[in-house]
């Protein structure tokens, strides 16, 4: 592919100091797969692979900037929403959205850290479900994530993950992954991908590490590069799940800090 169509993807997400999640995690993964990578900051983090210390969100207007600035200028294949913090903030990317009308986009509804710390407020959960997610292609919630959605318990089996996926459907988007990542007891780890016709299962065994920081925002924002690339939703989902497992494989090559390090997003090049 020459240089002059090599496509573009966008990521409006949280900056994530210690370099494993949010932003910097995104852009990696686009860079990984192909993919030149546009990016929108909504929250300054303080945080590292213990904990999030801090979090300064970005002011509405320069979000709004910063959106119409990529936007007014590069032919943008595909978007990636992750961590927006507040309400005020979905709204803000919402009227962006709908201004700017993006072919894909894909919605990881970021509301934990895997510290624990909180990175959306509970008052936005409303405002994420009615207004953005029915603007998606694709919403690739994890298992608490999508409790909270449907205000349910988590689900404990594959076939309460199957109907939950198909639940999650009806908040308007026109795909669910359901991430299986938190499982408990399951020697695999399942993603169950719903578009209304089928669903189908992405599968992979479990590996045994403490480094799965950013796991979240590298999975969405890899489905998101093979869309901005031309594949299908399948096709993007498949490539996505092969590239997350062996970046987590080989994780623990790169010993970065004392807690749940970060993914190895480079492996096929170092
Ligand atoms: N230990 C593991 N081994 C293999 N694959 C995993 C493991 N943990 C998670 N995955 C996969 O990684 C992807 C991300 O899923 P996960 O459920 O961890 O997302 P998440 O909770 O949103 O992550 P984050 O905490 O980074 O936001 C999924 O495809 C999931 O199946
Ligand atoms: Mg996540």
């Amino acid at each position: 592919m020459s240089e002059r169509n090599i496509p573009i993807a966008l990521t409006i997400a949280g900056s994530d100091s210690g370099g494993g999640a949010g932003i910097q995690a995104d852009l990696k993964a686009f860079s990984a797969l192909g993919v030149y990578g546009a990016s929108v900051i909504t929250a300054i983090t303080a945080q590292n692979t213990r904990e999030v210390r801090a979090i300064h969100p970005v002011p509405l207007p320069m979000i709004t900037e910063q959106i119409g600035a990529v936007f007014d200028d590069l032919s943008v294949a595909a978007v990636k929403t992750g961590m927006l913090g507040d309400a005020d903030t979905v709204a803000c990317v919402v009227a962006s959205l709908e201004q700017y009308k993006p072919a894909y986009l894909v919605v990881d509804p970021v509301m934990v850290a895997k510290s624990g710390d909180a990175l959306l407020l509970a008052s936005a959960v409303e405002m994420l479900k009615t207004r953005l997610i029915p603007l998606a292609s694709l919403i690739t919630p994890n298992l608490p994530e999508a409790a909270v959605l449907l205000g349910c318990e988590q689900p404990t089996t594959l076939a309460q993950m199957q109907r939950m996926a198909e639940q999650l459907l009806t908040l308007g988007a026109g795909a669910v992954l359901l991430k299986g990542g938190h499982l408990e007891g399951s020697a695999d780890a399942i993603d169950l991908l719903c578009d209304g016709n089928q669903v189908c299962q992405f599968s992979s065994p479990r590996i045994a590490t403490r480094n799965t920081h950013g796991t979240g925002c590298t999975l969405a924002s890899a489905i998101t590069a093979g869309l901005a690339a031309g594949l299908n939703l399948q096709a993007a989902v498949q490539q996505a799940k092969d590239y997350i497992y062996a970046a987590i494989f080989a994780a623990d090559r790169l010993q970065v800090g004392q807690g749940h390090g970060p993914l190895h997003h480079f492996h096929q090049y170092w």
